[in-house]
């Protein structure tokens, strides 16, 4: 597992803002958010590669630097080893099918006009492949053949979460860049969509960058974790040690905030049963 997929080397981004009209007149200064400052990273193949952080400390921004959706200001980013940004023509085509994105928001992820049959059929027949294999590919992240006719709109929150799921899967993708894919869910789904997650990597072998703001979600089940805070990685290594020793105070507050322990003496502490709440 030491083979590494994917590596970001020295990645910054920094978003140019829009200037009112006035400023503009008067010549002012362009302003400018550093969303991404210096983040050097390596996801193994096969992986599933935690990423946690609070909001704005840059999680999306570098989602999609991953998936090439924007690109940074600065910094390199590596496919296997080759250069993705200087890429062309069919070597950034092949980028593209071989790294899928699944999105927080199915709401605005999904066409509203296009049965999720089709959504998931038109990412078959770009990757070259029939709708033949759409009754399995459903079946495999868990939806019934029958939701195929269905709006995105007709389907449950945990329901649209597979359709993306599936879309990104039609591609046949090594890795699988997820961004906080159940923090629009009720948490009985959460686990659900996790669990799914999950099986994909242990069964299919493919490689998940799984991004949440909520390290419990992500401890459970990475074998990597990188820890982000204003821009920057603070904090990286396996789950277990960071857990154990949070060496930053972010992942020390981070780790406070964790409802259900995800050591056994948290969670002894937890549920030890205040006397004034006993009958
Ligand atoms: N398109 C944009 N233009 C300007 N600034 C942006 C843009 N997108 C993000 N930012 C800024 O960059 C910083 C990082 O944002 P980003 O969305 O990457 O954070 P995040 O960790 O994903 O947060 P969240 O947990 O809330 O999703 C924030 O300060 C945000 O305001
Ligand atoms: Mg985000």
């Amino acid at each position: 597992m030491s083979e590494v997929l994917l590596e970001l080397k020295e990645i910054r981004k920094e978003y140019q803002l829009r200037q009112p009209l006035v400023q503009r007149l008067r010549r002012e200064p362009k302003r400018s958010v550093v969303a991404v400052d210096g983040v050097s990273l390596a996801v193994p193949k096969g992986a599933v590669f935690g990423l946690v952080g609070e909001s704005g400390s840059g999680k999306s921004t570098l989602a999609q630097i991953m998936v090439q959706l924007i690109r940074p200001t600065s910094g390199q980013l590596c496919f296997r080893g080759e250069d993705v940004l200087g890429l062309n023509g069919a070597g950034a085509k092949a980028f593209r099918h071989g790294v899928q994105m699944v999105f927080q928001d199915t709401g605005s992820s999904l066409n509203p006009r296009k049965r999720v049959g089709r959504t998931v059929a038109e990412a078959l027949a770009a990757r070259g492949a029939t709708s033949a294999e759409l009754p399995r590919l459903l079946d495999r992240v868990g939806l019934d053949v029958t939701l195929a006719g269905r709006f995105p709109h007709e389907l449950s929150g945990g329901q649209r979460q597979r359709v993306g799921i599936a879309r990104a899967l039609a591609m046949a993708p090594e890795l699988l860049v997820a961004d906080e894919p159940v923090s629009a869910l009720d948490v009985s789904l959460q686990g659900q969509i996790i669990n799914l997650l999950q099986e994909l990597n242990a069964e299919l072998g493919l490689t998940i960058v799984l991004i949440s703001h909520d390290l419990a979600v992500v401890a459970r089940v990475c074998s990597a974790l990188a820890v982000m805070s204003h821009g920057q990685v603070v904090e990286e290594g396996i789950p277990q040690q960071v857990l154990r020793s949070p060496q930053h105070a972010y992942t020390q507050s981070l780790l406070a905030a964790v409802p259900r322990g995800l050591d056994g003496r948290r969670r002894a502490d937890r549920t030890t049963p205040s006397p004034s709440l006993s009958p």
